[in-house]
């Protein structure tokens, strides 16, 4: 029998919460497909386990990881942790000690899901948000000089690498083509004149070995203009680190809001472990309350399920979630409704 090592990272606030409701999703996938199955791991790291040790995860964190095929991650962050830290020191730590190259998003309107658009049909929000993940405007590179003085200066670098520019596009456009779906590339090449006009470059050049594959290209303010105004232009999507956090929040918005939007952030080769998460954070306003949207983390289940190779699980969860908000009865506060957290992954689960 195959099975998945799983290491879940709770975190804080909602994290562990969640994270917990999608687990029980795994478990009952595994008892009712019997062919395969999940050995979980759970870790306590996040800004709790900082503020008593110090550190968001020990030293040897990433060598304990290091063997797992997925890591299910809740949230992380807390007051009193500065944000940079809790991001840098465990979530992007990951990101990119692992080689997650490619963020993926999915930004579908599920039926029944709240969208905040007029005149949009909604099967004209189904795209496929491909962002890339480890370099770019996020790499991190940079100086700050003369601190204090009036000589200060920051600078905040863009990198941009051939290999790391044609990974992720190819990556989208593999995706494309196996899906048969057209490929949109998001730039800003009138202004970001090194960066962006070489992205571009690359895009053409991977792009000619998919001849049967059809694209466009915008630029990113007037993509942003058309995610409201006309969504339905996009299927698979492509676009830097930067452009990429932006839009999908944007996405996430317009395909039924935090409750309900997923990430996973995938090393397609599988050298190491991918990551799958909810993208909402650690709402520390409604933590403890048992009142968190769990849907957004059983997504990324869903998400990881096609990872594994079991699409038809995947589509199945989905279809659970989609069927869940058409009835409507049992939703949290934030969707209007009045159910916990548990009442709604156990009504997931009898859908499922
Ligand atoms: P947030 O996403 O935690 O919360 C924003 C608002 O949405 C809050 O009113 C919250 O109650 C609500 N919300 C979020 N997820 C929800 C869910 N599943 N069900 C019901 N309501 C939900 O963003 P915020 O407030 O900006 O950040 C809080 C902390 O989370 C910060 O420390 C931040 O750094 C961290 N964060 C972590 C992320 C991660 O781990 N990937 C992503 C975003 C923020
Ligand atoms: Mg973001």
């Amino acid at each position: 029998m195959e099975t998945y090592r799983i290491a879940a990272i709770g975190g804080d606030g909602i994290g562990p919460e969640v994270v917990e409701e999608g687990l029980r999703v795994l478990r009952h996938i595994e008892k009712a497909d019997g062919t395969f199955s999940f050995q979980v791991t759970s870790f306590p790291w996040g800004c709790e386990y900082y503020l008593k040790t110090g550190q968001m995860m020990p030293p040897d964190g990433m060598e304990q990881l290091k063997g797992f095929d997925a890591i299910y991650l809740g949230a992380v962050g807390a007051p009193g942790v500065p944000d940079h830290v809790s991001l840098w020191d465990l979530l992007l730590r990951i990101r990119k000690g692992f080689d997650q190259y490619v963020n993926l998003r999915p930004v579908k309107l599920l039926k029944g899901a709240p969208c905040p658009l007029k005149d949009v049909k909604r099967e004209d929000i189904d795209m496929i948000v491909v962002r890339e993940n480890s370099e770019g405007e996020y790499a991190g590179a940079g100086d700050h000089l003369f601190p204090g003085t009036d000589r200060e200066v920051v600078l905040q670098t863009g990198v941009f690498s051939r290999h790391g520019c044609q990974r992720v596009i190819r990556y989208a456009f593999e995706l494309a083509r196996q899906k048969g779906k057209t490929l949109t590339n998001i730039t800003k090449s009138n202004a970001l004149n090194y960066s962006m006009v070489f992205w571009d470059e690359m895009f053409r050049e991977v792009a000619k070995e998919y001849p049967d594959v059809k694209t466009q290209s915008f630029l990113v303010d007037a993509a942003s203009m058309f995610f409201v105004k006309d969504p339905g232009r996009f299927q698979v999507v492509v676009t830097s680190n930067l452009f990429g956090d932006i839009l999908t929040d944007l996405g996430a918005a317009i395909s039924g809001g935090m409750g309900l939007a997923a990430g996973a952030n995938l090393n397609p080769e599988k050298k190491y472990p991918s990551m799958f998460e909810p993208i909402h954070g650690s709402a520390p306003d409604i933590a403890g309350k048992g009142i968190a949207n769990p849907l957004a983390a059983i997504w990324s289940v869903s998400q990881m399920l096609d990872f594994f190779g079991k699409p038809q699980w995947g589509e199945k969860v989905l279809a659970a979630i989609e069927k869940l908000l058409e009835e409507g009865k049992y939703l949290t506060p934030d969707m209007g409704g009045t159910a916990t957290t548990s009442q709604v992954a156990d009504r997931l689960l009898t859908l499922l």
